[in-house]
This record gives structure tokens, C-alpha cells and sequence, in this order.
């Protein structure tokens, strides 16, 4: 059985990766990879649980998660509009250049005040007409004499906290919740650098617990068997290094080449070598493909249904991407394949539990971070 390196969740912040290269190249030859320090075991009923879910999403909320890329709401004007934990929200940028989220619901009668992707001088509801300014003060109200109780001043969109951090927007929708400490986002630095461009962004809904999903990000030891016309031909079964920092993991995913010589203190040569999974918690993952980055966003719908939306960054026209051009969108394909016949076999009554292993060390940080978050909203409930 391979053995090697123990990792300790919640300790170090992240190796450089001069040094993760050595690690990976020594794993490589001896025929090792990272292990944890013991298994996990995941109640089945923990997937499939409304109540459970419903403290979920609570825990979402008042979380600062990741809401999409700086760069995709780069200058002022741009603004991004989706759901998050089944909320409505709009994050733009105003003409201060400040990043500004609110819910995106008009204090009319509550359409969406805005849908998708764009670029504005202001907010227009669609349904009658009341305009938001980019800081979502409420600027017009049409025939006004109809609200001769209204108060213009203080009945602007619902502002939200947002910030921006290392080339992300951040949103908590709580904002009485205690803030979550954003210093561990400090080894972030230095992922998303110039040499990349904001390439757009797509979504999806899988039929899936959002959790299956994460799962399925977490861990190589599913390389050869699941990827096996896909990321195997490319890259290892089952070697990887396995860090957290805070209440989010990095696993590393090296490819083939990285065995050969190359000058492993040149960062965007080590990018061609070996993919970067950052898991943000609770459900964002940070990955960086040879060419390319992925923001992943795996939002709850309902107790088995989310919606994944990917926003993309390139470097050129990413034409150094090895092999099969489709190989990230056929790799995904499979793992959120497998994930749908995991929701499908919950309820068949097979496992009480689902097992990890100690090289699926990642998946237990997750799950053992979300217990300790839920402990904390079910505390701040009660
Ligand atoms: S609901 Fe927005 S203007 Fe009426
Ligand atoms: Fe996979």
C-alpha cells in the first residue's frame, strides 16, 4: 500500500510550488501519494435530508463565498446576475469603480430587476419601470403620485457585503453573521495573475446533492478508472499532494510531463504540468489547467438538484492544452455522470454511509468543516 506523507488539515498555508513539484516527483518514483490521517464516514441521510439541506443553505448564507470573477464585472457598469443558495443576486460594478452586490429584487412588487450578464448605466425593472442607480440607490419612480407614502431615499435595492479578493467578488448574504476569517484567502494570491483573460461563463443543473459534486473534485484516486480515456492518458492514478489551508483544500494533479526537466520556478511552466484544485469552502472550486482557469460553482437548489456554473479565464487561445481539446468538458462529463448514479443509489438502501478512504483526505476536511459550521449556525439559531 503506498504510504507517505501525513497532511494535517487546518494548519499550513500552502507549499510553493517549486516544492510541491518535489514532492510529486518523489511520489512518482516511489510509487506513493499523500494519505490522510484516517477515514470518514458520510451519512447517507445526510444527502437526502430537507432538514438538513435547509441548514445548509443557512450556512451558505452566511458564508463569503465566491460570486463570480472580478474580471467578469471589470469595468463600470458590468454586472452579474444569479442565483446563490436559491437567492436572486445582482453584483455590479459602480461608477466609483467599488463591486456592489444586492438582491436582485425590485422593492416594487419584487421582480428581478436584471437577468444574466451585461453592462448598464443603471437598473430598469422590466415590470413598471423603477430605476436603480449602479450603488442601488432608487433614483425614478414612474407616476411617483401613486406612492404618496414612499420614502425614495431609503428604499434602494437590498445591499449585501461583497468584497474583492486576489481577482474573485465575494458575497455573504448575512450580514449579521459573524464574518468568517478571509485571511486564509491569502494563499489565493498569485493564482489568477495577467496572464490570463476573463473568457466568459456557462450553467448547467445536475440532478445531483451539491455535495456529491464537491466530492467528485476532491480526490485522484478515481483517475484511472473513471478517467481512463480522459485525464489518465495525461496525467497519474492516484498521486497527488493534498493541502488545506483554513476551511479550504488544495489537491494537485500532476501530468505526465512533469517527470521531465523543466524550470520548475517558472510558474506558468509548472501550470502546463500539473492541475490546482483549490476547494473554497463550502462549494467553489479554483482549478488551473495548462492554458486555463476554472471558477466552479456548485450552488444548492434543492436537496438533490444544483446548479453548477463555470465562469473561464485563458491564456492566449489556450492552444497549449495537451491532447484532446475537449479533454476538461469529457473528464467533467464522466465525473458528473458517476455523480448522478451516487444520488440515484442513495435511496436504494445499500449504504448507511459512504466511505472515504485515506486518499480521499479532502472530502473528510470538507464534511468535518461543514459539521463544524452547521454546529455553529444551529448555535446561533437556538
Ligand atoms: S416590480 Fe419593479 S417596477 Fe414594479
Ligand atoms: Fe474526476
Amino acid at each position: 500500500m503506498p504510504t507517505t506523507t501525513r497532511t494535517a488539515p487546518g494548519t499550513s498555508a500552502l507549499l510553493p510550488s517549486e516544492t510541491v513539484v518535489a514532492r510529486i516527483r518523489r511520489h512518482i518514483e516511489a510509487g506513493t501519494t499523500d494519505v490522510a490521517d484516517g477515514t470518514w464516514n458520510e451519512p447517507v441521510d445526510n444527502y437526502r435530508n430537507d432538514a438538513r439541506f435547509t441548514n445548509e443553505l443557512a450556512m451558505l448564507r452566511s458564508t463569503a463565498v465566491p460570486f463570480c470573477p472580478s474580471a467578469a464585472i471589470a469595468r463600470p457598469g458590468d454586472y452579474i446576475a444569479r442565483d446563490s443558495a436559491g437567492v436572486p443576486i445582482v453584483a455590479a460594478r459602480g461608477n466609483d469603480g467599488v463591486v456592489r452586490a444586492f438582491r436582485n429584487a425590485c422593492r416594487h412588487r419584487g421582480a428581478a430587476v436584471v437577468c444574466g450578464e451585461g453592462h448598464a448605466a443603471s437598473f430598469v425593472c422590466p415590470y413598471h419601470g423603477w430605476v436603480y442607480q449602479l450603488d442601488g440607490r432608487l433614483r425614478r419612480v414612474p407616476h411617483d403620485q401613486g406612492f404618496p407614502d414612499l420614502d425614495i431615499a431609503s428604499t434602494g435595492l437590498a445591499e449585501l457585503p461583497a468584497f474583492e479578493r486576489h481577482g474573485l467578488v465575494f458575497v455573504r448574504q448575512e450580514p449579521s453573521a459573524p464574518s468568517a476569517s478571509v485571511d486564509d484567502l491569502d494563499d489565493l494570491a498569485g493564482v489568477i495573475t495577467v496572464d490570463y483573460h476573463y473568457d466568459g461563463f456557462g450553467e448547467a443543473e445536475q440532478p445531483v446533492n451539491w455535495k456529491l459534486l464537491v466530492e467528485t473534485f476532491l480526490e485522484g484516486y478515481h483517475i484511472r478508472f473513471l478517467h481512463h480515456d480522459t485525464f489518465f492518458p495525461v496525467q497519474y492514478d492516484n498521486v497527488n499532494v493534498v493541502e488545506s489551508f483554513g476551511p479550504n483544500s488544495r489537491i494537485t494533479f500532476p501530468y505526465q510531463n512533469i517527470a521531465r526537466p523543466f524550470d520548475t520556478s517558472d510558474e506558468m511552466a509548472v501550470r502546463g504540468r500539473m492541475t490546482y484544485v483549490h476547494h473554497l469552502f463550502p462549494n467553489v472550486m479554483l482549478a488551473t489547467f495548462p492554458g486555463q482557469i476554472l471558477m466552479i460553482v456548485l450552488d444548492p437548489v434543492t436537496v438533490d438538484r444544483t446548479l453548477v456554473t463555470t465562469f473561464a479565464w485563458r491564456v492566449g487561445e489556450a492552444e497549449t492544452r495537451p491532447g484532446n481539446p475537449n479533454l476538461l468538458n469529457d473528464g467533467a462529463a464522466q465525473d458528473f455522470a458517476i455523480a448522478r448514479t451516487i444520488q440515484h443509489g442513495l435511496a436504494s438502501g445499500a449504504n448507511d454511509h459512504l466511505r472515504f478512504g485515506l486518499y480521499e483526505g479532502a472530502i473528510a476536511h470538507f464534511h468535518r468543516t461543514l459539521d463544524a459550521a452547521l454546529a455553529a449556525i444551529g448555535e446561533k439559531l437556538s
